[in-house]
């Protein structure tokens, strides 16, 4: 094999390299003397390759059948970077029998709004949360041989006007929420490459921005692999290469391969910038492009059991009265609603896979269930003869089981959700057979968070999202107890999409999207803000309880280390979610009331107990300070909150953070005088002691109203208080030696 480095790359004349910095077509990567094209193909849920070999089929639709794995929305619910970690494996294995070097995904934006149309393809409103189960991910399918391409950089997070409308965001709200998944990614799992979003991002496309996907991608973070294009985001492909990104697809054939050699011809693209791209691309081909042959590994029905304990692993219980799951084995079962039948188990768009062997819930439901359509998926009006028959399948049965959903139309990439109620006609008839029969359980298919107005009169809700193809098997996996629930939800459920910050802004103009909540996404604005929530983010039952108890938190040089005990004190074993948020007291930038920092999913027998450790780095306590360009931890008042959910937390403790840097900047005149007398360095002391400057305080600071004020008066004021300048002066003086 032809070893590839700058100067394999400066042999090839200027056309062989112009043509590799785009796409040869859809999927694949230009050849070159002596190296080959490589194809890439889409995830990120499981395997999207159109089926090239039938020449016969043109449609980029029509791909090969493969195991389709849950949607991200439901994988993310699982909170277990272990089955991430698998997931990758199962599609690095498929990817490498399909002969892919490079699988596009995982896609990690952030949920900003409930009615962004992709969100069932992306794991969280958490950038903590998205950047885990992205790390893992992306670990188990390079850990195969297969690259990825982790998506879609970045803030892309509504499918309206998506090639042309600008994300508006503050420097803040974008490191911390928008950009910190993908720098985490970046750092710990080394993808191949990454796929750069449609979208402008303050007024600058994406596809050539310099500062994102140079300045903060590749120098700050240090990504050594490729830039690819979201399908069709390049408009200038010149700009493009300059501000960093390498490789343009799907590529526009000779039309990409002219344009880049007039650049370089008439000295608008150096050809030390091409080189370097053309390097990028064709390293990526080495490393990836490859194919060891492990086809036999590639058991689909082997994956399709995988998809099965992943979906397990995931699905959440979201309410359980009374104990009404599981269900008996004697309880006659009525099942109701078209999605039974007819499952939504994937979303539309790219991600959409030729499922090898779907189970819907009616194919795996227990020989004690019996069945009745109730409402269409293709309309929402309600039809009287399929109501009637429901009813009356309810009121014959012990139990009803009523699947309710978002039709697959509604849930697709390109376009944004208008509403998040369900289809009328699947509300109005659970009402009615709530009526008629109060035992009902609501199994939920849908890609991202909806409106339940009926949830306080149902005893049991499950939340499947888009469980895969082996959507039947897991659904009763955790209806009947097979089962113990251990998903949590990876984003909150608002009562009304009303109380979501984005209501009435989003999507509402073609060309801009303001961003004007800056971090308060999710939970980090619901609950500062006390605003009740259906479900909270974190959120998720067990057939088990589980005890928390003596939380310790020592700080060690680097890190803060938080240990508790968490005891399993039901009657079956089960795995739970431990959550760490941290709630900062000290910094003087707004907050959020906390931000969850860690978390670990814990198998458990019945009574046992396991201490958990979890070890928080200073960056867990830092916010992104925006004028001095850095992440800063603030010394001073933190809490730990450890819990079950955001709004489940059992155990807290308070503490002081002291490896961190000052909250507040050197002493100038604009400082403040409460803040100078109540800081604790000896220098500072000494000279408002040395001054005499502490004498004429003293009295002040005595009198309670005063001491308040004084947080307002700076030092350049002094004189406000009566205090000469002479004094002021010989503070700052004895401060200076
Ligand atoms: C999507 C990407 C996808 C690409 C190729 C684009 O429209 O945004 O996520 O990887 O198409 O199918």
């Amino acid at each position: 094999m032809v070893k590839i480095d700058l100067s394999f790359v400066e042999n090839l004349t200027l056309k062989e390299r112009a043509a590799l910095v785009s796409g040869k077509d859809f999927w694949f990567t230009a050849k070159a003397p002596q190296v080959d094209r490589m194809m890439v193909s889409d995830g990120p849920s499981g395997l999207r390759k159109q089926n090239i070999d039938d020449p016969s089929i043109k449609d980029v639709n029509n791909s090969v059948e493969a195991v389709c794995f849950p949607s991200s929305a439901l994988t993310a619910s699982s909170f277990d970077d272990q089955m991430l970690y698998q997931l990758g494996h199962h599609l690095g294995v498929a990817a490498n029998a399909e002969h892919l070097g490079v699988l596009l995904g995982p896609g990690v934006n952030i949920k900003r709004s409930p009615l962004a149309g992709r969100n069932f393809e992306y794991f969280s409103e958490d950038p903590l949360l998205a950047g885990r189960m992205g790390t893992a991910y992306v670990k188990g399918v390079q850990d195969e041989g297969v690259g990825v391409s982790v998506k879609h950089f970045a803030a892309n997070n509504r499918e309206s006007q998506r090639f042309t409308s600008s994300s508006n965001i503050n420097e803040r709200a974008l490191r911390e929420i928008y950009l910190s998944q993908f720098e985490r990614i970046v750092k710990l799992a080394h993808p191949a490459t990454i796929m750069c979003s449609y979208n402008r991002l303050n007024g600058t496309l994406n596809s050539q921005n310099q500062r994102l996907l140079t300045d903060i991608l590749r120098n700050e973070w240090g990504f050594e692999g490729l830039v690819m294009s979201d399908w069709g985001a390049v408009e200038n492909h010149v700009a493009a290469l300059k501000a960093g990104l390498d490789l343009e697809m799907p590529g526009k054939g000779q039309e990409s391969v002219d344009e880049i050699v007039a650049a370089v011809k008439n000295g608008q693209l150096q050809e030390s910038t091409l080189n370097r791209s053309v390097l990028r691309v064709l390293q990526v081909v080495e490393k990836w492009g490859k194919k060891v042959t492990k086809a036999n590994d590639y058991d689909k029905d082997k994956q399709h059991e995988f998809a099965r304990q992943l979906a397990d692993d995931s699905i959440v219980l979201l309410k359980n009265s009374d104990n009404q799951l599981p269900l008996k084995d004697d309880q006659s079962l009525a099942v109701i609603g078209e999605l039974a039948q007819k499952p939504r188990f994937e979303g539309g768009g790219s991600s959409h896979v030729n499922a090898h062997h779907v189970v819907t819930p009616l194919d795996a439901a227990p020989n004690n269930a019996h069945f009745a359509l109730g409402y269409r998926l293709t309309d929402d009006s309600e039809d009287n003869q399929l109501e009637e028959q429901a009813l009356k399948l309810a009121q014959n049965n012990d139990r009803v089981v009523f699947f309710a959903g978002f039709p697959e139309n509604m849930e697709t990439e390109g376009i944004d959700k208008e509403t998040i109620s369900l289809p009328s006609n699947q509300n109005t008839l659970l009402e009615k057979v709530i009526k008629v029969n109060p035992n009902v359980t609501v199994v939920l298919q849908n890609g991202s968070v909806l409106e339940m107005p009926w949830a306080d009169k149902v005893p049991a809700i499950v939340e499947t999202y888009l469980a895969g193809e082996a959507v039947g098997e897991a659904t009763w996996d955790i209806l009947t107890g097979l089962v113990n629930p251990s998903g949590k939800l990876s984003e909150s459920f608002p009562l009304r999409l009303e109380d979501n910050p984005t209501y009435g802004t989003f999507g509402k103009d073609p060309e801009n999207e303001d961003y004007h909540e800056g971090i308060f996404v999710g939970y980090r604005y619901y609950d500062l803000h006390k605003i009740p929530v259906r479900f909270p983010f974190g959120h998720g039952l067990s057939y088990t309880q589980f005890g928390y108890s003596d939380l310790t938190v020592v700080e060690n040089n680097d890190d803060v280390k938080i240990s508790f005990k968490l005891t399993n004190e039901g009657k079956r074993s089960g795995k739970e979610v431990a959550q760490l948020y941290v709630s900062n007291h000290v910094s003087r930038v707004e907050m959020p009331a906390k931000e969850l920092r860690d978390f670990a999913k814990v198998e458990l027998d019945p009574g046992e107990t396991k201490t958990v450790t979890m070890v928080l780095p200073r960056r867990a306590f830092a916010y992104y300070d925006v004028n001095k360009q850095q992440w800063k931890a603030d010394n001073g008042d933190y809490e730990i909150m450890v819990g079950s959910s955001s709004r489940d937390i059992r155990l807290t403790a308070k503490f002081e953070l002291t490896i961190g840097t000052s909250p507040l900047g050197p002493i100038t005149d604009e400082s403040y005088v409460g803040d100078v007398w109540n800081n604790n360095d000896s220098k500072v002391q000494n000279a408002l002691h040395d001054s005499g400057l502490y004498d004429v305080l003293e009295p002040m600071m005595a009198d309670k109203q005063w001491v308040a004020i004084s947080s307002n008066v700076p030092l350049r004021s002094l004189a406000l208080a009566g205090i000469s300048k002479k004094v002021h002066d010989k503070f700052f003086k004895l401060l200076e030696q």
